[in-house]
């Protein structure tokens, strides 16, 4: 089953957004699969935002992610990356959808409230960065024969 990678970044954590957030994610019907309250360092901050090396909004990015808690989670569903990206909303909230997490939560591109992988592939590579493989957990819930064929 397919799995994806979920950052509540620091400003969620701050203004107590954090289960609002979880909940959105839960309702949808995906299955938490891995969750933990981490600190960021700069060596795994700079690793998560590798593809934007050089560019303008690298460095205040990066700075950002490491400013204070952060919650990251993985989830697991049938095409879980692309449906989170849409339950999470335009990259810039000023354009996301009203009815998208960003839409709702956030006003500015540098307090986006939260990440997700944009790939199969971008979730393996993120999974890994800040999971080992015996903090995902595999179980079965009551409700997955509801949620699909
Ligand atoms: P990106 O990977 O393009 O967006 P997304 O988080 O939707 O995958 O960019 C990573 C983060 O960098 C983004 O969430 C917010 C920040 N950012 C800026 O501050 N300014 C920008 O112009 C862009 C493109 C991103
Ligand atoms: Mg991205």
């Amino acid at each position: 089953m397919e799995r994806t990678f979920i950052m509540l970044k620091p400003d969620a954590v701050q203004r107590g957004l954090a289960g609002e957030m979880i909940v959105r994610f839960e309702k949808k019907g995906f299955k938490l699969v891995g969750m933990k309250l981490i600190q960021v360092d700069r060596t795994l901050a700079e690793e998560h935002y590798a593809e934007h090396r050089g560019k303008g909004f690298f460095e205040p990015t990066v700075a950002y992610i490491m400013s204070s808690p952060v919650v990251a989670l993985v989830w697991e569903g049938k095409n879980v990356v692309a449906l989170a990206r849409e339950l999470m909303g335009a990259t810039n909230p000023a354009n996301a959808n009203p009815g998208s997490i960003r839409g709702m939560y956030a006003m500015d591109i540098s307090r986006n409230v939260i990440h997700g992988s944009d790939s199969v592939t971008s979730a393996e590579r993120e999974i890994a960065l800040y999971f080992k493989p015996e903090e995902l957990v595999d179980y079965r819930k009551a409700s997955d024969e509801w949620l699909s064929e």
